[in-house]
């Protein structure tokens, strides 16, 4: 796991953009994993003036975003395809076709959410996963005590999860839904790249609990200690209840020219 620490969000979101760049244009076809919530917010804008500033070509990319709501219309403003068209597709040059959100509107879950999967696993895997974590720990929405080894399945939010993402929803808990589809802890580990971005104080123990606790399901993300390639990018609000903050920073301020992003 690598571990870079910036000032603030702004910093540690073009460090985020610069590493999609980096694959993005490694790899014409590149299949990226997205997700929402308020982290990747400023990631999302960096690559949008990426795309028109300096000409990122986004066209041959597939995207899979890791969950949305069970239940609610496509067109629902609080939906993971509202989210999704109004902060980054809109904006970019990825074709209809190429994008992927699992849909919580249909009759049959189980097939949805086995069909996300095979999709997936057809089109060669996820090069790289971008991730926001919850203040309990969750990735995607795989809440505690979820499975290391989920996929693609329902599940049921927690209060405070709900509580968190009511924000979206006029700050009225009772209009976010119970029930969400989300990419399982499995699925996630399966990408080449994990991207985690977390900033803020309310993110600080969860993070730390990631980074330097054991590994639990009790905080799913901790599972990402297992994982190759994982990148975390924190403010320093995120990183101040880590122990080990001098030698993150040393590591990387002391990457070999050939390894910076
Ligand atoms: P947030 O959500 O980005 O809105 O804080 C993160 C998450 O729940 O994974």
């Amino acid at each position: 796991m690598e571990v870079i620490i910036q000032d603030n969000a702004e910093s540690a979101s073009r460090v985020g953009a610069e590493i999609v760049k980096k694959i993005v244009t490694a790899k014409q076809n590149a299949i990226l994993g997205l997700a929402t919530g308020q982290t990747p917010l400023l990631l999302y804008r960096e690559l949008v003036r990426m795309h028109r500033k300096e000409g990122l070509d986004f066209s041959g990319c597939t995207t899979f975003n890791l969950d949305e709501y069970v239940g609610l219309d496509k067109d629902h403003p609080a939906s993971y395809n509202s989210y999704m068209r109004n902060n980054l597709f809109k904006h970019l040059n990825i074709p209809d076709d190429q994008i992927n959100i699992p849909d919580g509107m249909s009759d049959d879950i189980p097939s949805v959410c086995i069909n996300y999967e095979k999709k997936i696993a057809k089109l060669g895997g996820i090069d790289l996963q971008i991730l926001g974590i919850g203040a309990d720990g969750h990735i995607a929405f795989n809440e505690p005590i979820s499975s290391l080894k989920s996929r693609t399945r329902i599940k049921t939010l927690m209060k405070q999860t709900k509580r968190d993402n009511a924000q979206f929803f006029n700050g009225d808990i009772d209009q976010v839904p119970n029930h969400v589809i989300t990419m399982g802890v499995a699925t996630i580990m399966d990408s080449q790249i994990c991207l985690m971005l977390a900033f803020g104080e309310e993110k600080a123990k969860a993070i730390a609990a990631t980074i330097e606790g054991p590994i639990s399901a009790m905080v799913p993300a901790s599972a990402l200690q297992m994982h190759q390639n994982t990148i975390v990018i924190i403010d320093e609000a995120a990183a101040s209840k880590l122990n080990k903050t001098q030698y993150y920073r040393y590591v990387y301020e002391n990457k070999p020219q050939w390894q910076k992003y």
